[in-house]
């Protein structure tokens, strides 16, 4: 097992120079605590089965999967994955994260956004295990769910999700992030942030004690004015110590570019498939709860 490390194995955009294929999605390995978890899967399976098997990821060696929330672009792979492997492996996800998702316009939904449904032998190799609360992995791994909205969400009229109300605005409560504790601090890794990037880091922030030393993911600031990111940008300094950004998929280029006006080129890392974060674990576990 290699180093602690996030290694990108699905996103829009693979790095130059190299046969890794970039295309709308994301997906992570997670080397951590000698266990390999793939944090969601990309859309097209055919593409993740090809840049894993470039960056020598046997699929049998993945430990477990963690899905971020419904939507194709981070499901969509689920089923060749799982498919590729000979025995079963464990896929936590959200209650919710299988309801009806898509894009839509004044409630009346147009494009299909939902994970996919497997078939029987693939459903045969997933042992589903649902995450509604914060939970620990492995000493160094932790779910987080959800963030409270108090602030600078990135939810939208036109990504709705079915309920028992008809075709309604999706308030992303299936949306799970993973905190790595590490030796310069957490390691948020992150789907799209759809709930909003300020409002997870503030919630992970009440929770622990430990700084938040990155953030790798996709961060959905599409939406966002200029001042929008100015005024996170600042947030992140001002609360936060201005943790490393690792950003890719959702952000934007525009979000990104505007981040770059605030912080020089280097303040967003770009991070595209085949680009890999490694790190130190924590010596003692940092997931030291505030009292
Ligand atoms: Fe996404
Ligand atoms: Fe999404």
């Amino acid at each position: 097992m290699p180093s602690p490390r996030v290694l990108n194995v699905y996103d829009n955009g693979a790095l130059v120079g190299t046969d890794l294929i970039g295309s709308k999605g994301q997906g992570f390995i997670v080397d951590i605590d000698d266990e390999r978890t793939l944090f969601d899967t990309g859309m097209r399976g055919r593409y993740l089965m090809h840049n894993l098997e470039k960056l020598r990821v046997d699929p049998e060696s993945v430990d477990r999967v963690v899905l971020s929330h419904g939507h194709m672009d981070h499901t969509g792979g689920l089923p060749d994955f799982l498919e590729a492997r000979e025995t079963p492996v464990t896929v936590h996800a959200h209650p919710l994260f299988d309801q009806r998702k898509a894009r839509g316009f004044k409630g009346l939904p147009y494009k299909p956004l939902s994970a996919p449904r497997l078939l029987p032998e693939q459903r045969e190799k997933a042992v589903f295990r649902h995450i509604d609360a914060w939970t620990t992995l492995s000493d160094h791994m932790m779910v987080v769910t959800a963030p409270p909205l108090k602030e600078m969400d990135s939810l939208s009229e036109r990504l709705l999700v079915k309920g028992p109300e008809g075709w309604t605005k999706d308030l992303m409560e299936d949306e799970l992030s993973l905190a790595l504790a590490t030796e310069d601090g957490l390691v948020l890794v992150t789907g799209c942030c759809h709930r909003g990037i300020l409002n997870l880091l503030s919630s992970v922030d009440e929770a622990f004690e430990s700084p938040i030393s990155a953030v790798v993911g996709g961060l959905h600031m599409g939406s966002y004015s200029e001042g929008d990111v100015d005024h996170m940008v600042d947030m992140l300094k001002k609360r936060h110590g201005l943790p490393g950004l690792y950003l890719n998929h959702c952000t934007g280029e525009d979000a990104v570019t505007r981040v770059r006006h605030n912080l020089g080129l280097d303040g967003v890392n770009e991070f595209y498939v085949g680009t890999e974060l490694t790190m130190k674990t924590a010596a003692n576990n940092i997931f030291i709860k505030k009292l």
